[in-house]
């Protein structure tokens, strides 16, 4: 076909399908959609957004991060691993009441903390342990904390032949031991001398506990880390404390959800408990370092019993 043709025919190219050695001979472009070839650039930004859209997200969820306020040097500092559960948020009120600067570590923000550090709990311990370091350094920029607070933890039951008896040790193990593992390092690092470490065992794990292997394990591992910590060489400053607490029931909402006819006058109340923590913070009635504390409950009254 001559070009003159070609050129007497382009009028009509919307309209008509060409063969692809017709394409090839009237030199058309491959695709005669005028509207997709105006906005390909178009297309083609939009698709690159979307990308970059996608992947911020699953960083922003894989990876974790922290918020927060500045901070002042003066002042009391305290840092609670679990800040975001029930004894947690009830002793960030506590500590915030007294004007403490309070720092919050857990999978999700605690709106009353100064600062925020989100755990990602898809993360490999020493992931963990890489990612909480640095956003605690970079948070406290210098500064040392008078107390490391680690009331992580969290529940799950079954014996050897539940269905789930790993999948619950696992998370028992995760929820307990990473934690308090995690917040043994920062100790080692941003606590000052004389500071105070608390962690979270439970009395159920002195002994067996075979309804909920899992969760005995963990917490006896945690009462096995106090000892090491408090240990001459333990790894912790000069002159500071580690004490364990270990609670049998603790009032919190979700077990008066549960358990509403349960005998609550045996519950130990959270607000006791944050009370505890701010004395042994400033070295009011501290046990000796190392000492495993039970929480004894009765008739409203809670006594401490050293295991
Ligand atoms: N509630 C009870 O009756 C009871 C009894 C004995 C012992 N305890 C222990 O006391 C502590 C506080 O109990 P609670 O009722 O407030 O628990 P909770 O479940 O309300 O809060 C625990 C918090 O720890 C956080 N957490 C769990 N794993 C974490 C991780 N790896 N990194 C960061 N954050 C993590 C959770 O997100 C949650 O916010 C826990 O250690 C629990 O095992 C509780």
């Amino acid at each position: 076909m001559s070009r003159k043709r070609a050129t007497a025919t382009s009028n009509t190219v919307k309209e008509r399908h060409f063969s692809t050695t017709e394409r090839r001979r009237l030199l058309l472009p491959r695709n005669n959609n005028p509207w997709l070839v105006k906005n390909l650039f178009g297309l083609f930004l939009l698709s690159l957004l979307t990308t970059v859209a996608v992947v911020k997200f699953f960083t922003f969820v894989q990876q974790p991060s922290y918020n927060a306020k500045a901070m002042s040097s003066s002042g009391s500092k305290i840092l609670v691993y679990g800040g975001r559960g029930a004894l947690g948020s009830a002793i960030i009120k506590h500590f915030k009441a007294k004007n403490y600067w309070v720092g919050s570590i857990d999978l999700a923000n605690n709106e009353e903390a100064d600062a925020n550090i989100l755990v990602a709990p898809e993360s490999t311990w020493v992931e963990q342990e890489k990612a909480v370091l640095e956003h605690v350094a970079k948070v406290l920029e210098g500064q040392t904390l008078d107390a490391i607070l680690c009331v992580a933890g969290g529940w799950a039951g079954g014996n050897a032949a539940h269905a789930d008896f790993v999948k619950n040790a696992d998370l028992m193990w995760k929820q307990s031991v990473w934690s308090s593992v995690l917040a043994s390092a920062i100790a080692s690092k941003h606590l000052k001398e004389g500071g105070l470490l608390t962690l979270t065992g439970a009395k159920p794990a002195l002994e067996g506990t075979p309804g909920m292997i899992g969760y005995g394990m963990a917490k006896a591992a945690v009462h096995q880390l106090t000892k090491s910590l408090a240990a001459e060489g333990g790894g912790l400053p000069k002159e500071s404390s580690v004490l364990t607490i270990l609670p049998v029931t603790l009032d919190t909402p979700m077990n008066r959800k549960w358990m509403p006819k349960a005998d609550h006058s045996t519950w130990t109340p959270l607000e006791y408990v944050s009370e505890l923590m701010e004395k042994w913070a400033n070295k009011e009635e501290r046990p000796a370092s190392g000492s495993l504390v039970q929480l004894l409950t009765e008739a409203g009254i809670t006594k401490l019993v050293l295991a």
